[in-house]
């Protein structure tokens, strides 16, 4: 059996017609808000951390917090790195026992960002931990990467940049953005089915805001791995908020009750991309 979890869980969605929600928790009390749902749904799920989390607490902080959490359930608990422009950094996690990094050169120049995504991948593979990468630009802000425009990828540059760099997963910009839209983006659903015949996985950024009938369509084209954060961001805000306003909340039922809410909305995303039947 393959052993690296995040390799796992993406070739086991693709096998089956779903796709795992990967989530960016932003600490302990969010990671076991993820955990808790993913173990309700049954279903495998990935926790990714944006590099701004992991520099707040620290590489082995983190995969000591997702070893704990993992103890939590039976299901399979991915821990991955999103969006990396830090090579040290992201070695440093792989060096922790990170299941796997997504590394984020699509900034650059295609040689560029073919030749340093190589390189992560050459380390990653030969520490046992598997690699994201991205092809296209994907516009919006997702923690400290802040791109204005994007610019979409194309099924020629998508097939080199899979064969030359070898990454275990491949985000192409297909016109989702992180962030909240301001209008309902047009996808390139039709890259994606084509990708659907080469052997990888397919992930989605910018999940948060879309609506349910596109999830559905992107993961019949075969997504496999469905990024969302600004949707977690938002409701542990949002709750946090109404709950400071009793004023009396006891600090550990303020946390319950976030924690919960969290959870909740959490659990809906993890089972949409499962195809079951639920509004989001
Ligand atoms: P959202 O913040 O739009 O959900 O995007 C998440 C994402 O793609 C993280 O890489």
């Amino acid at each position: 059996m393959e052993r690296n979890r995040f390799v796992r869980v993406l070739r086991e969605a693709r096998q089956t017609g779903k796709a795992v929600a990967a989530i960016n928790i932003l600490n302990y009390n969010t990671g076991r808000a993820v955990v808790l749902a993913a173990h309700r749904a049954n279903r495998p799920v990935i926790l990714q951390p944006s590099v701004g989390t992991v520099r707040r607490y620290g590489v082995e902080t983190v995969a000591g917090m997702a070893g704990i959490l993992r103890e939590m359930t039976n299901v399979l608990v991915v821990l991955h790195l999103d969006h990396c422009m830090d090579e040290e950094l992201a070695f440093a996690c792989i060096r922790a026992g990170w299941d796997s990094v997504m590394v984020d050169y699509s900034g650059e120049d295609f040689q560029d960002n073919v030749k340093r995504t190589r390189r992560a991948v050459e380390y990653a593979h030969s520490h046992g931990a598997a690699v994201e990468g991205e092809i296209g630009v994907i516009s919006g802000v997702e923690d400290e990467i802040v791109r204005e425009k994007g610019h979409p990828a194309s099924l020629g540059e998508t097939l080199r940049y899979l064969q030359e760099t070898q990454v275990d997963a491949v985000a192409p910009a297909i016109g989702t953005a992180h962030g909240q839209y301001k209008e309902l983006p047009r996808l390139n659903f039709g890259l994606v089915e084509q990708l659907k015949g080469y052997n990888v996985p397919i992930v989605v950024h910018g999940g948060t805001g879309l609506p349910e009938t596109d999830f559905r369509r992107l993961i019949a084209c075969g997504a496999a791995k469905i990024n969302i954060s600004t949707a977690l961001k938002k409701v542990y805000l949002d709750s946090a908020r109404s709950h400071l306003a009793d004023a009396k909340i006891p600090p550990l039922e303020f946390d319950r009750r976030v924690e919960e809410a969290c959870s909740e909305a959490m659990e809906k995303f993890i089972r949409l991309f499962a195809n079951e039947d639920i509004r989001i």
